[in-house]
């Protein structure tokens, strides 16, 4: 019996061993060998290159079977490994049995050629199959178990923070909501989906009735509160890190917010470590080296699918890539930034859509503007403006950076390509500070107890960051579009699958 070899194994297996592979027909192409002759594309998606497999009209199937195979029919091909002129593994067939047809070829989706992205993305059920998502399959995972693999080497430990939570991490209200409650009973979608109808639903299959007086519908919810999916584990987080030291979180976060853009997704999957006794330098540092990890392992672990993506997706990603790892990140206070910005604006070096000043957030244009432009390598911003950030972030001595008015000790990493990778600050650790900004962003002081919490008992300085895995997806494979790196993308309008 031949031994079955994944495609990824075959490719290096000795010469004149007998093998058999399992896969899917990539391409046939037919000689014009008398008899017949027919070299099939094989492979398995357990790496980038298929194995080619040479099949004979001796083959007793050939005519009737195998001369018909078209793209994405499984096989099974038994045969002996001979080496190809150019020095690669190809297997001479001894049988080829197919496994499964597919169905009126000509109409089938994924035929061998070009598609483009917007037509794959209809099609996120077979997109697996093209090479490209075969390579972000594979890097993506390849990521993953790089990113658990960094914390557990420093000592961090992975805490799994609820995707259910009756806080606002953001502060910025944009989240999905939770309810088990019937909203559509209660004529709420003509009253518009927005807010809350002013009589509160029924409970599903509840006969209870409603007070009219209560004001809080909620408590004949679920849990018996307002309940959201999560946009971000650091709420929960902080609690571990302030009895764990190093901490770390990787799960799926959600947004409601309505940006059709190329760089936003209504799920996404983010890495949020947390350290205790760390200011706002510590915690660049260590994004700087966590992105340095994430890079190495992407070039060392998946160099075929890199290479590919260098080719095919964008010319020079993997110099631009090595270019990264090269020199320490640029760290610039976000009051110079702004600087930079505005005298690139008005010397007409640079044209903006949106207008920037100090005070301001920054748009995407401004972000690459810094980080490709100016730079030309990945940009630690640090020390926002405390009006556009949120109310965890420590709020900074007066006068930091020459800023004209107060700010927090936030970082955004910008990287070349994409823009912000990385959001994240030191925390808030005194109590009465923190306090103030709660009440004088107007949030609901009640629902932090627990998190004011961690102030009253034992505080320490802490800090910690949040990493787009999507995000990193693009800038690492170069891929232009964030749904195009995520297998079934969630966006305004877009759950199909
Ligand atoms: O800057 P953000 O909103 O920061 C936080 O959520 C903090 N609580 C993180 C922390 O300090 N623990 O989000 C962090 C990162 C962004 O820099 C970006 O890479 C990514 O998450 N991100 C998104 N990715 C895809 N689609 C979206 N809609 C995203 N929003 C944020
Ligand atoms: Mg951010």
């Amino acid at each position: 019996m031949p031994q079955w070899l994944r495609v990824v194994d075959a490719l290096k297996a000795p010469v004149d061993a007998d093998v058999t592979v399992k896969g899917w027909l990539r391409t046939r192409r037919d000689s014009k060998a008398e008899g017949g002759l027919s070299f099939l594309n094989i492979h398995d998606g357990t790496c980038f290159d298929p194995i080619q497999v040479v099949a004979t009209g001796a083959l007793p199937n050939y005519a009737g079977e195998v001369a018909k195979l078209t793209t994405h029919c499984a096989v099974e091909c038994d045969g002996r490994i001979v080496k190809t002129p150019k020095g690669g593994n190809e297997i001479q067939a001894s049988a080829v049995r197919v496994i499964g047809w597919v169905e009126d070829p000509d109409h089938y989706p994924i035929q061998p050629k070009p598609h483009s992205m917007e037509f794959l993305r209809e099609n996120a059920h077979l997109r697996s199959r093209t090479n490209t998502f075969g390579a972000v399959a594979r890097v993506r995972h390849c990521l993953s178990m790089a990113i658990h693999r960094f914390y557990h080497e420093r000592g961090f430990y992975y805490v799994h923070t609820p995707i259910i939570t009756g806080s606002d991490c953001e502060g910025a209200g944009q989240m999905f909501r939770v309810s088990t409650l019937d909203w559509m009973k209660q004529g709420s979608r003509d009253r518009g989906i927005e807010g809350l109808p002013p009589q509160a639903p029924v409970a599903t299959g509840s006969t209870r009735s409603l007070d009219p007086a209560c004001l809080d519908p909620f408590q004949h919810d679920f849990f018996g509160k307002e309940t959201h999916l999560t946009v971000s584990g650091q709420l929960n987080v902080e609690t571990y890190c302030c009895a764990l030291s190093r901490v770390y979180t990787f799960g799926p976060t959600f947004r409601a917010e309505n940006s059709n853009t190329s760089r936003h997704l209504s799920e996404f999957w983010m890495i949020e470590p947390e350290v205790a006794f760390a200011n706002l330098h510590d915690n660049a540092t260590l994004a700087e080296a966590f992105i340095k990890y994430l890079i190495q392992a992407v070039l060392t672990e998946r160099a075929d699918d890199m290479k590919f993506f260098d080719e095919r997706i964008e010319k020079g990603l993997l110099a631009r890539l090595n270019s990264v790892l090269e020199k320490p990140f640029r760290h610039l206070p976000y009051t110079e930034g702004i600087k930079i910005l505005t005298d690139a604006a008005t010397s007409g070096k640079a044209k903006f859509e949106y207008p920037i000043s100090w005070g301001k957030d920054l748009q995407s244009e401004h972000e690459r503007y810094l980080t490709e432009q100016h730079f030309k390598q990945p940009v630690v911003l640090m020390n926002y403006p405390k009006s556009i950030k949120a109310f965890y972030m420590r709020v900074n001595p007066a006068g930091t950076d020459g800023a004209p008015e107060d700010t927090v000790a936030a970082m955004d990493v910008l990287v070349p390509g994409v823009g912000e990778i990385i959001g994240g600050s030191q925390r808030e650790e005194r109590l009465d500070v923190l306090d103030s900004r709660i009440n004088e962003m107007g949030l609901p002081i009640k629902e932090y107890w627990w998190y004011r919490d961690l102030r009253r008992y034992g505080t320490v300085p802490h800090a910690g960051f949040g990493l787009g895995f999507e995000r990193a997806m693009m800038f690492l494979t170069g891929m232009q579009n964030v749904r195009d790196v995520i297998p079934f993308p969630r966006a305004p309008k877009q759950a199909e699958f």
